[in-house]
């Protein structure tokens, strides 16, 4: 296989790959690509959603998420659908995946299946490069906080998802820079969907800092941008990056395929 970067700090695309006929010294490649760059994309797959299935399950177990809707005939599998007369897309602010579980998901491994005919791209920025890019004051403030984040965000959003009452947990609490459990990099865990505050702060205390960490966090230099082709699959490891879906394609149809694996309890760095 072969990788080039999309942007200087987040993003690789990755060339001369099947996902469906990787061995095992093909799979480790990949993994290492995805704790190097945060997100990869692998074009032009034909890949199945057995196939996708069978490719999360060898990343770890799969952790289905409990608001979005499953493929009916794969229930692992949740649609990210937008339909043409929808305003507001699923993932249009930047977000982690599942950051408020105790245990939240490693990997998430988008499909395309339907795209529209412009737009629709989504933006990744990296977390290790937002907490390299901070003052050390700033890190080492934040290296003693611990964040509350909560589910609660899709009781009031608005994009086709009309979730059950009994899917909402108690909030979960992890540490604002954790260690990456896989290569021990420092990264930036808060996010605008799902953070709610720092522990023992108010909601309003933790505002101002919350609002400046959310725009440093997402610079055009820590971030980059990926143009969706029929076949591309994107793998993005939630600990290390933050997503953006772009509502740009309005009166148009988008259909993604996703699969999140689970993860584990995150550690202060
Ligand atoms: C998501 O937030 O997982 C959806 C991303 C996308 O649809 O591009």
């Amino acid at each position: 296989m072969e990788i080039t970067k999309l942007s200087g700090a987040v993003g690789a695309e990755i060339t001369n790959l099947d996902l469906t006929r990787l061995d095992d010294a093909g799979f480790d490649n990949l993994r290492s690509a995805l704790f190097s760059h945060g997100m990869v994309v692998i074009r032009a797959q034909s890949l199945t959603s057995e196939a996708h299935i069978a490719l999360a399950e060898r990343f770890g177990s799969i952790d289905v998420n409990r608001f979005f809707h499953p493929l009916p005939t794969h229930p692992m599998i949740a649609e990210v659908r937008t339909k043409p007369d929808m305003s507001k897309v699923i993932g249009g602010t930047w977000h982690t995946d599942h950051s408020y579980d105790p245990a939240p998901a490693m990997c998430s491994i988008l499909a395309a299946r339907v795209l529209p005919p412009f737009g629709g791209d989504t933006l990744f920025a990296s977390m290790s490069a937002a907490y390299m890019g901070l003052s050390e004051g700033l890190k080492n403030t934040l290296r003693g906080l611990r964040a509350v984040h909560s589910d609660s965000s899709f009781a009031e959003s608005n994009v086709g998802l009309d979730p059950d009452r009994t899917a909402f947990r108690e909030p979960a609490v992890h540490p604002v820079i954790i260690a990456h459990p896989d290569t021990g990099a420092p990264c930036l865990y808060v996010n605008g969907d799902f953070t709610l505050n720092f522990e023992g702060w108010s909601v309003e205390e933790s505002a101002p800092l919350l609002s400046y960490l959310y725009a440093h966090a997402t610079r055009p230099e820590y971030s980059c941008r990926l143009n969706w082709q029929p076949g591309s699959v994107a793998i993005w490891d939630n600990r290390l990056v933050q997503h953006f879906a772009c509502a740009d394609y309005a009166g148009h149809a988008r259909l993604m395929h996703r699969i999140t694996v689970e993860g584990q309890t995150l550690s202060a760095f």
